[in-house]
């Protein structure tokens, strides 16, 4: 009965536009949402050598000047260059083709993080890749790691596909979180929508969802990292300390009579 009082009283409140997924940003399977921008090494990128002399150049969600400057080009956000190889420098993305995704088998095991791909035309054809792809397939993986700097683990070119691939490891790979950074100031309740998903942030306060239809509700425990999730495809209710990330159409979370969320996918909010 509640709930139903709530969503009348919501009819007449305000609907916020919808925003755009701004770049890097991601809201995986789990709702949970993150925001890579962190890991932008400016313009210069990140620099990776193997025991093969081969050197990668990368950047995040953006091009990676090295790669540019060397190759004579815009537009490269990974490159590599080829110490004893017949090609010195190849271009293995363009910033255009940038894709942002699950990282493989996250949903067996719960890993943190997300997939950025970048693809960009094989102009060695089997010269490069033994498939004779007609296109190179970088994939830069990026772990969480809390409160752990930013450490490239591997990089890889798989020549029988032509793919690349890449991991990192980082505390800027893990999910969107505001209540470490809290300070007296700040507003006792707080939303941000990105894409479907909603980020919940009520300090000290403990935060009711109710959702309807598919819901998906976690929350991750600032200082174990440990993620409590629930997701229904009928029905819905989760309470989170602090924080919470949920993502559905009708989905609302309150404190008290402050709430925000979405009806029938609009986002709404009132506090
Ligand atoms: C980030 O870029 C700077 C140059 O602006 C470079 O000196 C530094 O090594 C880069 N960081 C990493 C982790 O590669
Ligand atoms: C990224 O690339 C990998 C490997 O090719 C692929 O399995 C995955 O589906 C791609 N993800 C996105 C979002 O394009
Ligand atoms: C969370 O923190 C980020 C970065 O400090 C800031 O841009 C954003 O506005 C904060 N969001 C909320 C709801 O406090
Ligand atoms: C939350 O509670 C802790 C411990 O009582 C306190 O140190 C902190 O300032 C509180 N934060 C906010 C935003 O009220
Ligand atoms: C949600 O959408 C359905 C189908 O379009 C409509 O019947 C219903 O009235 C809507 N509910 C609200 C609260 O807007």
């Amino acid at each position: 009965m509640t709930y139903l009082l709530i969503v009348l009283a919501i009819l007449i409140v305000s609907y916020v536009q919808s925003q755009n997924l701004p770049s890097c940003t991601y809201v995986d399977y789990d709702g949970r949402y993150y925001d890579f921008s962190g890991l932008i090494n400016g313009t210069y990128g990140y620099t990776h050598d193997t025991l093969f002399g081969e050197t990668y150049y990368f950047n995040i969600c953006a091009e990676d000047t090295v790669c540019d400057t060397s190759m004579n080009i815009v537009g490269s956000s990974a490159c590599m260059l080829n110490g004893g190889g017949e090609f010195s420098w190849i271009n293995l993305g363009d910033y255009t083709s940038m894709e942002l995704g699950q990282l493989p088998n996250a949903d067996v095991t719960g890993q943190m993080g997300a997939t950025l791909n970048y693809t960009t035309l094989n102009y060695f054809s089997t010269l490069l890749c033994s498939d004779d792809s007609q296109y190179i397939y970088t994939s830069i993986q990026m772990f969480c790691n809390p409160g752990q700097p930013t450490t490239i683990s591997s990089a890889l070119f798989i020549q029988n596909d032509c793919h690349v691939i890449i991991e990192i490891t980082s505390n800027d790979a893990c999910p969107y979180q505001n209540t470490s950074t809290t300070s007296s100031d700040d507003k006792p309740f707080e939303c941000v929508f990105l894409d479907n998903s909603v980020a919940v942030l009520a300090p000290n306060k403990t935060i009711e969802c109710k959702g309807s239809g598919t819901t998906i509700c976690n929350s991750v425990d600032a200082y174990t990292q440990r993620i409590y999730m629930s997701t229904s495809d009928t029905s819905l209710t989760f309470f989170a300390p602090d924080e919470v990330q949920c993502m559905g159409s009708n989905v609302l979370c309150n404190y008290e009579s402050m709430y925000c969320g979405f009806i029938n996918g609009t986002e709404v909010t009132n506090y």
